[in-house]
């Protein structure tokens, strides 16, 4: 019952977020080769988290993202908005993960100016500025999940250095994101909806040019066969490779739940 309630809340969440007159800004050299639509239907079947991703209390998403530390976001979760408003797994893998990083070298965000794509509830940003007050976030999605992520920087208590904005994939990015000093990129889950794909690239074009070295870590859950085309579109202006993760067991545990997380490099 609760899987087909979340199906649901996903398949309302895609129609809500992909007018069809959506179009690409500033195309360029770094333009994404457009690709071929898919029928809504084909587009959203097999999208909802297959298992509850999160500890639940109440209305409320605990996720621990560092036990050694005692550090945990908790989420207000809300179907309404769409598909981001809810905590989805690889979104709890990419957190725990620089959790782990932080664990082991204190240093490892510490300043960092960080951008987050498809944020949704704002999970992974919120994670990092929880984690090292010194760093500067933009947590980033479409309009409709501007409050929901207002809500849980606030919840949170990061409002310092944790800023909420609106990204939409393919158009130009907002002007006061320092775009030329970011020193990483975050995005969980953001495979899932292929007439977005492009727009996804042009995106990431968008935010590391050729020749910029920055921090881009991708995390996926394999849903369908389609999400190889992402990869394919992707491949022209990036290598991805496979990160080593040294916690005892977890790569292991999320492979198995077909979550990856990758390092993405601009090809030069
Ligand atoms: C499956 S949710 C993942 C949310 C969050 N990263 C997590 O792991 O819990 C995908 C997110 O991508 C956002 N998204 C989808 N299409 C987008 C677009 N064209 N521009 C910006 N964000 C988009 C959705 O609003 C949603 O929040």
């Amino acid at each position: 019952m609760l899987f087909i309630k979340t199906a649901l809340i996903a398949v309302q969440g895609e129609l809500m977020e992909f007018p069809r007159d959506r179009r690409p800004a500033s195309p360029s050299a770094d333009s994404v080769t457009s690709i071929e639509s898919v029928g809504a239907a084909n587009a959203l079947s097999g999208l909802a988290p297959p298992r509850e991703p999160t500890t639940v209390e109440g209305s409320e998403s605990i996720i621990n993202v560092s036990k050694q530390l005692g550090k945990e976001v908790r989420l207000k979760v809300d179907a309404g908005p769409g598909c981001g408003g809810i905590a989805w797994p690889s979104g709890e893998v990419l957190s725990q993960y620089i959790g782990y990083r932080y664990e082991c070298d204190p240093s490892y965000l510490k300043g960092k100016k960080i951008l987050e794509l498809g944020s949704g509830t704002g999970l992974v940003g919120i994670a990092a500025g929880i984690l090292e007050p010194t760093a500067e976030i933009w947590v980033t999605d479409q309009k409709q999940l501007l409050d929901l992520m207002e809500r849980n920087v606030e919840y949170n208590g990061v409002s310092s250095n944790v800023h909420v904005d609106e990204l939409n994939w393919g158009e130009q990015i907002p002007g006061h994101i320092p775009v030329n000093d970011l020193d990483m990129i975050l995005a969980a889950d953001c495979v899932y909806f292929e007439p977005a794909f492009p727009l996804l690239v042009q995106t990431l074009c968008d935010l590391i040019p050729i020749g910029k070295d920055i921090e881009m870590l991708f995390c996926w859950k394999k849903r369908r066969k389609a999400d190889k085309r992402f990869f394919a579109l992707l491949k022209k202006h990036f290598h991805s490779e496979h990160i080593e993760d040294a916690r005892p067991g977890a790569k292991e545990q999320y492979s198995r739940d077909g979550v990856s997380l990758l390092q993405l490099r601009r090809i030069k």
